[in-house]
């Protein structure tokens, strides 16, 4: 059985008094209510990450992510974080192209490709994002898209390390705009994304991925979502500062 998770992306909010409130808000919600195996995992900023995960000790459900890194080990690199300064503060987990990343950070996949490399030597797991435009979308050829950033970014990997990572399909038309895929156009991609790792891998390795779905999701439509096939879980950004709603999402799979 591949892994349930639910991850929150609390993006560029939240400072030190409201953010350690609402993961402490999080964090009981979660050890009260929720019944399953799914995985709970938050990514604050990364100022927040080390008192989180000190909070974090006393919860075997939650754990943290960043939301970026730098490709390098260490230098000199003005302003930037490296995965062994996350990895040292407890956290598991950091999210790599993200679509913000790429569009106004010009991420590209070649250097996605590099940023993974270092989370997964530094024995963290990436949170890897795919997932195309408006354009792409309505041009019909979205697929490719998915297919050429699965290539370019991730598939380079050999099966074992391709097994610490977590992909999340994110729609970019569906992020941040309360336009949700429906749970079909949801599944078609999933799957399509499947079938390309039993491609390029086997058909275990891509039974085993995880594969969260995120744009716009919401306490209301995660159930329809999550029930498809393929569908693991969700990477949450606006529902994710709100500890009901957050929390409300990671249950739909209790009794699951
Ligand atoms: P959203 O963001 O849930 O606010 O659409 C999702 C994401 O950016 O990961």
């Amino acid at each position: 059985m591949r892994k349930k998770l639910v991850a929150g992306n609390w993006k560029m909010n939240q400072d030190y008094t409201s953010g350690t409130a609402l993961f402490s808000e999080i964090l009981t919600m979660v050890q009260d209510e929720v019944l399953g195996n799914q995985e709970v995992v938050v990514c604050p900023p990364y100022i927040h990450l080390s008192t989180l995960s000190q909070l974090a000790k006393t919860s075997s459900k939650v754990s943290l992510g960043a939301q970026n890194c730098h490709q390098a080990e260490a230098g000199a690199y003005t302003g930037e974080v490296s995965v062994a300064m996350i990895q040292s503060v407890g956290a598991k987990y950091v999210i790599l192209g993200h679509s913000e990343r790429r569009q106004y950070f010009g991420e590209t996949d070649a250097l996605l490709a590099e940023k993974t490399n270092t989370v997964l030597a530094n024995g963290l797991n990436p949170i890897f994002c795919i997932g195309e435009t408006l354009q792409e979308r309505e041009s019909g050829n979205f697929l490719e898209i998915i297919a050429s950033q699965l290539k370019n970014g991730i598939f380079h990997l050999n099966a074992d390390q391709f097994a610490e990572v977590v992909l999340a399909y994110e729609p970019v038309w569906a992020i941040g705009t309360g336009l949700t895929a429906t749970p079909e156009q949801a599944q078609e991609v999933h799957a399509f994304i499947r079938q390309e790792i039993a491609r390029q891998y086997n058909a275990a390795t891509a039974d085993n991925c995880t594969i969260l779905y995120g744009g716009s999701c919401n306490p209301k439509n995660a159930s329809e979502l999550f029930a498809q096939p393929d569908i693991d879980g969700g990477l949450i950004g606006g529902a994710s500062l709100k500890s009901r709603d957050f929390v409300d999402i990671v249950k739909t799979f209790n009794g699951r």
